[in-house]
C-alpha cells in the first residue's frame, strides 16, 4: 500500500501570530480527522521553530526550499545539513520541497540544480518532495509528457533504488496553481501514471508501486475527492486551501 498523503504548502503566507493560530485551531478540530493519510505542513522556514515547539503538534513538517550546496558562501540561503541539525532532538522536520514550478520559474532552477538538492536532503536524512510539471504552452503544444520526463529523469534518476524510495514526487501543472483551474482527474490521472510507468521502467513495478505521487494546483475541498480517488493518485500538494483549517481538514478528509 503507498502512503496516503495530505501537504500544505504556505509558500510566503502567514505571519508568525498566525501560524500559531493556525496551530491551535487545527489541534482543536484534529478529532474531525477520519483518513489516515499522512499530513505535511511546509511553512516558511523562519517559522518551522514555532511549529516544533508547539505543544501537541504531531503534523509532519517541512521546509519550502534547501540549498543545492553543502555550506559556505552562499548568502542567503539554508542548508540541508542546518535543517536537520536545528530539529535533532525532536525528529519533526521529515521533508523538503525541491523543484517547486515557482522556484524553477523566479529563481532558475533547472532539473540539475534540483538533483543537486536532491542529494543534500537524502545525505541529511530528509525527504524530498519532487515537484514537476508542464506550462500551459508545453500542454497546447502537445510537449507536457516528454517536459514531465525530463524533469522526472534529470532530477531524480540518478538515484538508487533505496534513495529512491525516499522521495514524494509531487506533480502540478503551472496552469492551475492559483488559477481556481484544476486539472481533471482523468488528465491528472493520465500524467500520474505516465510518471509510475516511468518509475517502472527505471526502477521496476515494485519500487514504482511504492512511490507517492501528489497532485497538486488548484485542489479544493470540492475537487479533492474525485482527484485523489484515481488510481494513481496518492493526495495532494495543496497551496492556497491549506491556509484554512476547515477547507484543509475537508481535503484531508477526502480519500
Ligand atoms: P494552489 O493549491 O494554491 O493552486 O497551489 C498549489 C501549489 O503550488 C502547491 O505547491
Amino acid at each position: 500500500m503507498r502512503k496516503k498523503i495530505v501537504a500544505g504548502n504556505w509558500k510566503m503566507n502567514l505571519l508568525d501570530e498566525e501560524v500559531i493560530n493556525f496551530i491551535v485551531d487545527f489541534n482543536s478540530k484534529k478529532n474531525s480527522i477520519e483518513s489516515e493519510a499522512e499530513i505535511i505542513i511546509l511553512p516558511a522556514s523562519i517559522y518551522l521553530d514555532t511549529m516544533i515547539s508547539m505543544p501537541d503538534w504531531d503534523i509532519k513538517i517541512g521546509a519550502q526550499n534547501c540549498s543545492q550546496f553543502n555550506n559556505g558562501a552562499y548568502t542567503g540561503e539554508i542548508s540541508a545539513a542546518m535543517l536537520r541539525d536545528f530539529d535533532y532532538d525532536s525528529e519533526n522536520l521529515h521533508y523538503c520541497l525541491v523543484g517547486h514550478s515557482e522556484r524553477r520559474a523566479y529563481f532558475n532552477e533547472t532539473n540539475f540544480i534540483c538533483a543537486d538538492k536532491v542529494n543534500r536532503l537524502l545525505e541529511n536524512k530528509l525527504k524530498p518532495i519532487y515537484c514537476c510539471g508542464e506550462e500551459l504552452k508545453d500542454r497546447e503544444s502537445e510537449n507536457h509528457f516528454s517536459l514531465v520526463q525530463a524533469q522526472i529523469e534529470e532530477g531524480l534518476f540518478h538515484l538508487s533504488e533505496d534513495e529512491l524510495k525516499q522521495v514524494v514526487i509531487a506533480y502540478e501543472p503551472v496552469w492551475a496553481i492559483g488559477t481556481g483551474v484544476t486539472a481533471s482527474s482523468e488528465q491528472a490521472q493520465e500524467m500520474h501514471l505516465f510518471i509510475r510507468t516511468l518509475l517502472d521502467k527505471r526502477y521496476g513495478d515494485e519500487v514504482a508501486n511504492s512511490i507517492s505521487i501528489l497532485y497538486g494546483g488548484s485542489c479544493k475541498p470540492d475537487n479533492a475527492r474525485e482527484l485523489f480517488n484515481q488510481t494513481d493518485i496518492d493526495g495532494g500538494l495543496i497551496g492556497g486551501a491549506s491556509l484554512k483549517v476547515d477547507s484543509f481538514i475537508q481535503i484531508i478528509n477526502s480519500f
